[in-house]
């Protein structure tokens, strides 16, 4: 592949940067990244838009790459199709309203997942005892479910959005259950930054919290399978948290799209989908043992973002594999990814944490 020009906004970048131009999103229409209407909504996203059009033109270009132009084609097709539009609405609308019933298949859905793409990467055999796994994202649980279950005695610690704030429920079992803390990840400033001193004038300054995670707790499986939320109010100022899918096209979810939210939206509107996944991906690097296992839910491999993430990692884990399960995300452009042998002590994963934390 041509060498494309590094985006200094990327966390996951070398340094370096392509800077301003034009926005080719006429190649991104082609490849059914977006929709005609799509317009970047700040510099960072143009640059990133520009270099994932360096990778789309290449892919469009490449003999070797037919089942891209076939995908490229249908995701188009989804973008003109009203009846996808349906679907799609009504696969939101589920997503929003959570009944008993649909958590409970979620639940069960995300243990298939696991067991899935265990059987297909051994992800979530950890060491024997003492072992213990950290999910960053862990509600309904299935995963951590499939973690304690094939791993019997190991320690778990799991984070997510209380359900008052528009999270899932906890639905593990009565004696697995308490390994579970309701809280939003996005909010650990002690952990992340080692802030503890808040400015109170900050619009979030209630919100932020201490350290969750001991300094020198090591896990060896990390988990970090969050997406935002739609029904999650991240107002902290002018923001409007239903206009944050408005665009979504295809079964996307926010962290699949190329952000289309407006300039005058809070700061949490505009840039939750990097800090959702960067403190995922910074915290859980920092924290996972050496030669550990990372499970991570990314979105569109051929985005920049993506592209970069995956580059990172593999500098510095034994095997990167990426899974699209089969049970699910089908119409999804979500898909894993699968780091074993992490050297989470290698100072490139120094450097990683570092650059993540940094967003
Ligand atoms: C796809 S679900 C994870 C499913 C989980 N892996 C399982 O096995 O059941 C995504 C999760 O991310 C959580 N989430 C979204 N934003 C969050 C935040 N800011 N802090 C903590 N959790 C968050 C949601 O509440 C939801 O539980």
């Amino acid at each position: 592949m041509k060498d494309v020009s590094i985006d200094s906004s990327s966390p996951d970048s070398g340094g370096g940067g392509s800077g301003s131009g034009p926005v080719p999103s006429d190649i991104l229409v082609r490849a059914g990244l977006c929709g005609l209407a799509y317009r970047p909504s700040h510099l960072a996203q143009r640059e990133i838009d520009e270099n994932t059009s360096a990778v789309v033109k290449y892919l469009m270009a490449e003999p070797d790459a037919e089942e891209f132009r076939t995908l490229a084609a249908l995701r188009r097709k989804g973008w003109e199709s009203s009846d996808g539009d349906k679907a799609f609405q009504e696969q939101r609308k589920r997503a929003d309203n959570l009944s008993k019933d649909i958590s409970e298949f979620n639940y069960k859905l995300m243990g298939k997942i696991a067991e899935e793409l265990h059987t297909n990467t051994g992800a979530f055999q950890m060491p024997p005892r003492p072992c213990s796994v950290l999910d960053l994202c862990a509600a309904p649980g299935g995963f951590l479910n499939h973690a304690m279950r094939i791993n019997p005695g190991c320690g778990a610690v799991g984070f997510s959005l209380n359900p008052k704030d528009g999270g899932y429920p906890n639905l593990l079992s009565p004696f697995r259950r308490r390994c579970m803390k309701f809280l939003d990840v996005t909010m650990l400033a002690e952990d992340m930054m080692g802030a503890t001193d808040i400015p109170a004038d900050h619009p979030d300054a209630d919100k932020f919290l201490p350290r969750q995670i001991g300094e020198v707790d090591r896990f060896d499986l990390v988990l970090c399978d969050g997406h935002i939320l739609r029904t999650q109010d991240r107002s902290s100022g002018a923001g409007d948290k239903n206009n944050a899918t408005s665009d979504d096209k295809n079964g996307t979810t926010d962290d699949d799209k190329i952000d289309a939210t407006s300039d005058s939206k809070n700061y949490r509107e505009l840039y939750e989908i990097y800090r959702l996944k960067y403190v995922q991906l910074a915290l859980g690097l920092e924290h996972l043992k050496p030669g550990g296992t990372m499970v991570i839910l990314l979105h569109k491999v051929e985005m920049w973002t993506t592209l970069c993430t995956l580059r990172r990692l593999s500098r510095f884990s034994e095997q990167v594999r990426l899974h699209k399960p089969r049970v699910s995300h089908t119409t999804r452009s979500s898909f894993y990814l699968v780091a074993t042998g992490v050297d989470s002590a290698h100072p490139e994963a120094v450097a990683a944490v570092a650059k993540w934390k940094a967003v």
